[in-house]
C-alpha cells in the first residue's frame, strides 16, 4: 500500500496516525503529505532531465489541487503553473509562481481575464495556449490596446483518440479543444493577428488519466509534424498533461513509469523535430494528477449503517460534494478502514447527499464499520477539493498538510454554517 500501511492496527498515511489526528479534526477532511507531493515532483522534474529533454519547465496544472499551501511548495522545488482561469492565475502569483513560468490554457479566456495576464509585469506569461482563432484576434486586441506583444502558443487538436473516459478524453475534433493544424496554418499567413501577438510555442494535451501512451505519441508526432509546418522560431513544445495513475490494483501493472513516459517525449521530440530543425525549443509539460492524486486522502467517519434486504449500506458523512470522481465518472478510489480488522462483509459505501450516485463503491469487500468508526478514500489529492462544492448546502471541507516534519497545519478551514451565505 506503499505511504498507506498498519501499524499496531492502525492506519498511517506518510507515518502519520489517522486516528490522533481525527481526534483533534472534524471529519471528513483532505490530508496531504508534503513528503509524498515532493517527491512526485522530483521525480517528474529529475525524469525528465534525467531523459536529456531540453531545459524542461514543468507547469503544475493547477485545476488539480489549487490550495496555496500545496501550490506553494511546488512553486519552491522550481514548479510552473498551468492554469485556466483568472482565479488560478491570481492563486498561482499569489503561491510564488512567477509569471513567465505560466501556461494559459481553456476555451473560454474572459476578456478581463486576458487584460489581467497581459497587464503582468516583466515578459508576462510564459504564453497564452490559445484554442481558437476568435480568442487569438481578441488577444490582439488586448494586446494592442495595453501596448505590449502577447505570448502566443498554440494549443494543437492532434485529432487522436487516447484510452480513458470520454469525459477526460480532449484530443479529437469531436472535442472542443484546441485548433486543427489548418487553422492553425492559415493564421500564420494572416498579419491581422500578429501586430501585438507572436507565435512562441505550440502544445498538445489529448487527455487525463492516460496509462497506455500509444495515442500519446502520435499526439507529439503530429506536434512535432506540426512546428515544423509552422516554419516560426519557436520557443517551446508544450506537450500537456495527462499521465495517469493506479486507482485500481489491476490498474498497477499498466501504469507507466516516468521513465518511460520521458522517454517516449524524448525519442519523438528527437526523431520528428530536433533532428529536423535548427530550433532547439525547450520542453513544457502540464502535470497535476501524477503529481498530487497520490499526495492526498480523504477521511471519513461512519455514521451508521443500513441494511436493505441483501443491500448492506454504510453511510458516511463524506459525500460526493467533496469529492465528486466515483459519482462522475465512476471513478474507482480505494476505501479502507483505519482499523485493521478481517474483511467479512459486502456493502455500499455512500454519503449523505440526496443522489444515489453519491455512492464512493459499492460491493466491496470491508470489516464491519460501525458508528463513528473511520475510513479513507484513497489518492484523493487530484481533482478533489478543486471540485467539489456546496451542494445541498453543506460545508467544504477541512484540509490538512503533513509537513516535511511531520508537523500538521491546518492549510483551508472547513466551513460553518456562517460561511453559507
Ligand atoms: N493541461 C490541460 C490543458 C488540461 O486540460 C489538463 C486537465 C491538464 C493539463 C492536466 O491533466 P492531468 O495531468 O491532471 O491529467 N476532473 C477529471 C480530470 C479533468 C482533467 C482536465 N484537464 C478527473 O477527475 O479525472
Amino acid at each position: 500500500m506503499n505511504d498507506l500501511n498498519y501499524k499496531n492496527k492502525k492506519l498511517q498515511f506518510a507515518k502519520a496516525d489517522i486516528l490522533t489526528i481525527a481526534k483533534k479534526h472534524k471529519t471528513p477532511f483532505f490530508l496531504y503529505s508534503e513528503k509524498i507531493l515532493t517527491q512526485n515532483y522530483l521525480s517528474f522534474s529529475n525524469g525528465a532531465l534525467a531523459a536529456g529533454l531540453i531545459d524542461p519547465l514543468i507547469c503544475f496544472a493547477m485545476k488539480s489541487n489549487p490550495n496555496k499551501e500545496l501550490v506553494k511548495i511546488l512553486a519552491k522545488l522550481g514548479s510552473g503553473a498551468d492554469i485556466v482561469s483568472g482565479g488560478e492565475l491570481k492563486r498561482a502569483l499569489e503561491a510564488g509562481i512567477p509569471a513567465e513560468k505560466i501556461v494559459f490554457s481553456g476555451v473560454g479566456k474572459t476578456e478581463e481575464e486576458i487584460i489581467f495576464a497581459l497587464k503582468l509585469k516583466g515578459k508576462g506569461l510564459n504564453s497564452f495556449n490559445v484554442e481558437s482563432i476568435e480568442e487569438l484576434e481578441l488577444i490582439n486586441l488586448c494586446a494592442k490596446k495595453l501596448k505590449r506583444t502577447a505570448r502566443i502558443c498554440f494549443r494543437l487538436n492532434p485529432v487522436v483518440k487516447p484510452k480513458t473516459h470520454k469525459f477526460i478524453s480532449t484530443g479529437n475534433k469531436t472535442h472542443k479543444f484546441g485548433l486543427l493544424e489548418k487553422d492553425i496554418i492559415s493564421t500564420l499567413g494572416d498579419k491581422k493577428y500578429w501586430s501585438h501577438s507572436s507565435l512562441v510555442g505550440l502544445s498538445v494535451h489529448i487527455g487525463s488519466q492516460l496509462l497506455d501512451l500509444k495515442a500519446t505519441k502520435k499526439a507529439l508526432e503530429r506536434l512535432c509534424e506540426v512546428a515544423l509546418k509552422t516554419n516560426m522560431p519557436i520557443e517551446f513544445l508544450d506537450v500537456g498533461g495527462g499521465l495517469g495513475v493506479d486507482y485500481h490494483p489491476n490498474e498497477t501493472h499498466k501504469l507507466p513509469r516516468i521513465d518511460t513516459y520521458m522517454e517516449i517525449i524524448a525519442t519523438t521530440l528527437e526523431k520528428h523535430f530536433y533532428s529536423k530543425s535548427k530550433l532547439k525549443p525547450r520542453v513544457v509539460f502540464e502535470p497535476g494528477r501524477r503529481i498530487v492524486a497520490k499526495a492526498g486522502i480523504f477521511v471519513m467517519k461512519v455514521l451508521r449503517n443500513k441494511i436493505s434486504e441483501e443491500n448492506h449500506f454504510v453511510i458516511v458523512d463524506g459525500g460526493m460534494n467533496d469529492f465528486m470522481r466515483p459519482s462522475l465518472y465512476d471513478a474507482y478510489h480505494a476505501l479502507i478502514p483505519v482499523k485493521e480488522a478481517k474483511a467479512s462483509k459486502e456493502c455500499h459505501i455512500v454519503g449523505p447527499i440526496c443522489e444515489t450516485s453519491d455512492c464512493f463503491g459499492s460491493n466491496r469487500l470491508l470489516p464491519e464499520l460501525k458508528s463513528g468508526d473511520l475510513i479513507i478514500l484513497k489518492d484523493t489529492g487530484a481533482y478533489g477539493y478543486s471540485m467539489g462544492s456546496n451542494y445541498n448546502l453543506r460545508g467544504r471541507p477541512l484540509e490538512l498538510l503533513m509537513d516535511q516534519n511531520k508537523k500538521l497545519k491546518v492549510i483551508n478551514k472547513a466551513q460553518d454554517y456562517s460561511d453559507l451565505t
